[in-house]
């Protein structure tokens, strides 16, 4: 009885006073618990009467506790007491974009401010757009430069494969139009090769192409000068070797100043402080007259580089399999450049 006043004079609903009954009563050493424990000693007859007491004022501390908690929240707002409107919301998961597609979008978009448009072609493609008309000879030990996965033997334009570079972009688009071509041929190419963490079956490239009257290989320096400066910052150095592409005279390799040691030396660079970036050089006067176009009037000049090779550099990914391998551990790295 004197525990029942208690309870009934009980009216608070703060939520820690709210706590404190309910350990004091019903908590698993509170005062219910303990009466409970004492029960099981009486004798059977007056078990019967007074276990009628009990349940009663159990049920007794169970409602009011209830009630009590129900008052509170309402007083709070509702079934929602205790939230914390102004708490930041949970948020939900958004994907990333893929690495290749941020460096590739980021290329395109500083050559657009030079004027260069995207252009794209089929994967699958004839001996012609990949390999003859870019001034490979038929036979010719140029074509083992770029190990090729063949779908089908001998058609009208030649064997049918899988493109090994986007130069076969450029000849379409020369053959179709008519210059001057300022484009860039973003996608993806294949050359059978082993899966390793530096070489696999498929990549991607970017080349580009201009196509202009009295086009010079100034340009082309000033337009990759400028590319650089770009994507890697102001101050980064290019130097040109000489090289060579059966669809390009002269032809040269571009490198940088390594992006990660800034010239210092370093695994990447090989301690020579320079990294190879892309294959470049002016467009061979047979390539324009074998899509069409007058070499006397024109020239051009052309490039392509690998996304995995600059994105390489950019974000120091180590493993050129992570690229193709979708784990998400890997991905969700790139979500804040969205
Ligand atoms: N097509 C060449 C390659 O895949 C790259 C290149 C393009 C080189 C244009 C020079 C000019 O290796």
């Amino acid at each position: 009885t004197q525990y029942t006043a208690e309870i009934n004079a009980f009216s608070t609903t703060k939520a820690d006073e709210l706590e404190q009954f309910r350990i004091k009563f019903l908590g698993t050493k509170g005062i219910i618990k303990d009466i409970f424990d004492e029960f099981k000693a009486v004798s059977p007859e007056e078990k019967r009467t007074l276990g009628k007491v009990l349940n009663e004022f159990k049920q007794l501390a169970e409602a009011k506790y209830q009630s009590l908690k129900e008052e509170g929240g309402q007083a709070q707002g509702g079934k929602d007491a205790g939230m914390d409107l102004t708490l930041p919301g949970e948020g939900f998961e958004v994907g990333a974009r893929h690495p290749l597609a941020l460096v590739r979008r980021e290329i395109v978009e500083i050559f657009n401010k030079l004027g260069f448009i995207v252009a794209e072609g089929p994967e699958i493609e004839d001996d012609w757009h990949n390999f003859s008309a870019l001034n490979f000879p038929e036979e010719h030990p140029a074509r083992d430069m770029q190990d090729t996965f063949f779908i089908k033997k001998g058609g009208e334009k030649g064997d049918i494969a899988l493109r090994t570079h986007t130069s076969s972009v450029q000849v379409r688009m020369m053959e179709h139009g008519k210059p001057p071509f300022r484009a860039l041929m973003p996608g993806r190419v294949y050359r059978n090769e082993a899966i390793s963490a530096r070489a696999h079956c498929f990549f991607h490239q970017i080349e580009g192409l201009y196509v202009d009257e009295k086009v010079s290989f100034a340009d082309l320096k000033q337009t990759l000068f400028y590319f650089v400066q770009e994507l890697y910052g102001e101050g980064t150095k290019v130097r040109f070797r000489p090289s060579y592409f059966p669809f390009t005279e002269p032809s040269a390799e571009m490198d940088i100043s390594c992006t990660i040691c800034k010239g210092d030396g370093c695994q990447l660079c090989k301690y020579s402080g320079w990294v190879e970036i892309l294959g470049c050089g002016m467009v061979d006067p047979n390539v324009l007259e074998n899509c069409g176009i007058d070499s006397k009037k024109y020239s051009g000049f052309a490039f392509g580089m690998g996304i995995e090779r600059i994105a390489n550099l950019k974000y120091e990914i180590k493993d050129l399999r992570l690229f193709s391998e979708n784990d998400t551990r890997f991905l969700s790295q790139f979500k804040s450049a969205l």
